[in-house]
């Protein structure tokens, strides 16, 4: 008899992987942040993101899963940092400007876990989510990987995931991944709560009293229609201002350098609508 066949029988139904999710203890929520392409500025809106919450009031953490080219680190000055363990053996994120922090860039060497295969993948991410004093948090911010695929299926069949950000670049290049991400996260039953479109344009300053100039950098796509036929709804636009780039080199998200411009108060709109979202 085939191990198949017993497998089916209705006395033993085939497991449902997303049935072993465990809630991490004192985490009220889980939101993804995550678009399929590379490079439009995930780890950027995230912590960004992630501040913005923060300075709204909440408990916020915020997870590198990018096991393979983890940012974190360099985003919030913090490269070469190493973690300290509690009396259980646990991890102790690390804190800057008030947000829990955990990359795996504060554990091994960058070099190294760019030869990981897929199981020590899964294992360090079930490491980040069981293994890591994460504390009482409202949201737990996570900064996905390009790419669509495992390391968002692990973290759902692991955890309860309240949602997803999904950002993407004016251009339909992005958008076509995007619209990838968006089928993963319905396949793994994480709701999208909204879109980030990211590097939207360009603002010149205005001259003379004239209205600024927005230069659009990447050709504008179909992203607007995608979002209103798939009933999805954008969170906002994030200019290319090379200030964003500049501080997020510098260790600072902008935020936290330049919190009372129009940049900072565009994140703290975006966070305020998903505090909503959130409830
Ligand atoms: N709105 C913006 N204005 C200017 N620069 C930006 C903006 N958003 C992101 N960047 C810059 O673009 C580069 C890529 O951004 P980021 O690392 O956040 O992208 P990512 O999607 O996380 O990339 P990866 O796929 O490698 O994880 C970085 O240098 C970042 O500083
Ligand atoms: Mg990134």
């Amino acid at each position: 008899m085939s191990t198949n066949a017993s497998n089916n029988s209705p006395t033993r139904p085939s497991p449902n992987p997303f049935e072993r999710q465990a809630p991490i203890p004192g985490v009220k929520h889980v939101l993804l942040v995550g678009s399929g392409k590379g490079g439009v500025g995930k780890s950027t809106i995230a912590a960004n993101l992630a501040v913005a919450l923060k300075s709204e009031g909440l408990k916020v953490g915020l997870l590198d899963a990018d096991v393979y080219g983890p940012s974190l680190p360099r985003m919030f000055g913090a490269l070469n940092q190493r973690l300290a363990i509690s009396d259980a053996g646990k991890l102790q994120p690390l804190v800057r400007h008030g947000l829990c922090l955990m990359s795996i860039g504060f554990v091994v060497d960058e070099n190294k876990a760019l030869v990981w295969r897929g199981p020590m993948l899964f294992k360090a991410i079930e490491q980040f989510l069981r293994d890591v004093v994460w504390g009482e948090l409202d949201v737990l911010v996570v900064d996905l990987p390009p790419g669509t695929g495992d390391v968002v299926l692990t973290l759902a069949q692991k955890v309860p995931v309240s949602g997803a950000v999904v950002v993407c670049t004016p251009q339909n290049i992005a958008l076509v991944d995007a619209m990838k991400a968006v089928d993963m996260f319905d396949q793994v039953k994480v709701p999208v709560l909204g879109v980030v479109e990211n590097m939207a344009y360009l603002e010149q300053p205005s001259v003379g009293g004239a209205d600024p100039v927005r230069i659009q950098l990447f050709p504008k796509g179909n992203l607007d229609g995608y979002i209103e036929t798939k009933g999805l709804s954008k969170l906002g636009q994030v200019a290319f201002e090379p200030r964003i780039g500049l501080s997020s080199e510098a260790g600072l998200p902008i935020l936290v350098s330049e919190p009372e411009s129009p940049m900072a108060e565009n994140f703290r709109q975006m966070a305020r609508k998903l505090i909503l979202l959130l409830k």
